[in-house]
């Protein structure tokens, strides 16, 4: 197998995002517009609120990809103009395909906002290629207890799946093109070696400690852009990071704010959707009391 090395290593900033909470964000940054397919990778926290100040995102739309939420501590609870509502707690992952629209918020849980806590995830968007930018929204909510994990047989590289598969272990989520999502923890002395198909563009975000990635040092809030090769190397420091691969869909990509499609034409055609009530709104029944 030929290894990837890391062709670019890109420092996270720090953003507002919603309705005022910061993030790590390293990717889009100047620069940098996106990692086809990859759209942006967002690091919520970690931060601890006090009680009465955590922050979410009220209602907003999507249209044109898809959402990834992974969430590690704390308690995000989501509603939608499709009638879905959830609660997304530490381990779980919703998969979100926003396809022709969809409008929806994330909002800390009741007892979080009530008594403070920390929280901790990651939000990925994942971009859809033409063909599938107006497909039908779908949901995939997937509890961590049933997302797959392996470790190598020392026990110092262990990885949890959310998609793509290591190790013999295969995720449970469907992505409708080739996508690997896996959260590895290193330990001191640490290796593994995966292959990985050489059409996808891989990316490995470290948000704790550091990690070698295909041999260079990699360390917590930098994200390494991975060259050409069919197998990525792994290998400890002790730390933990997203990888992350995705087959560019060498498309235009013209962006505003929460809709993602090819032309200008399609943007404006989003923005008159949602103001003019196409992506729905979400209905909540009023509190009695
Ligand atoms: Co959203």
């Amino acid at each position: 197998m030929s290894k990837r090395s890391v062709a670019r290593v890109i420092k996270s900033h720090r953003q507002t995002e919603g309705g005022g909470f910061v993030v790590r964000r390293p990717l889009p940054t100047r620069g940098l517009e996106h990692a086809d397919p990859f759209l942006l990778i967002d690091e919520l926290g970690p931060v601890t609120y006090a009680p009465g100040e955590a922050i979410g995102a009220p209602d907003h739309p999507h249209r044109g990809f898809e959402t990834v939420s992974y969430i590690l501590d704390g308690a995000v609870e989501h509603e939608d103009s499709a009638g879905h509502r959830g609660r997304l707690g530490p381990g779980d992952v919703q998969w979100m395909t926003a396809g022709a629209g969809i409008v929806h918020s994330e909002m800390p849980g009741a007892e979080l906002l009530a008594n403070g806590g920390r929280v901790h995830g990651f939000q990925i968007w994942v971009n859809l290629p033409a063909r599938l930018k107006m497909t039908r929204p779908r949901y995939q909510d997937v509890p961590g207890s049933r997302l797959p994990t392996a470790q190598t047989d020392d026990g110092k590289a262990r990885v949890t799946i959310v998609a793509g598969e290591a190790l013999g272990a295969r995720a449970v989520i469907e992505t409708h093109t080739p996508i690997v999502f896996q959260d590895w923890t290193l330990d001191e002395g640490g290796r593994v070696e995966l292959p990985i198909a050489p059409e996808l563009r891989v990316l490995a975000y470290v948000f704790d400690g550091a990690v070698r990635v295909g041999g260079r040092e990699v360390t917590d809030g930098e994200l390494a852009i991975l060259g050409e090769g069919d197998a990525v190397e792994l290998a400890g420091g002790r730390g933990r990071l997203l990888l992350l691969g995705g087959v560019p869909h060498r498309e235009p990509i013209a962006r505003y704010g929460p809709f993602v499609m090819n032309t200008e034409q399609e943007i404006i055609q989003a923005v008159k959707d949602f103001t003019s009530g196409k992506m729905g709104e979400i209905t909540r029944t009023a509190q009695v009391g």
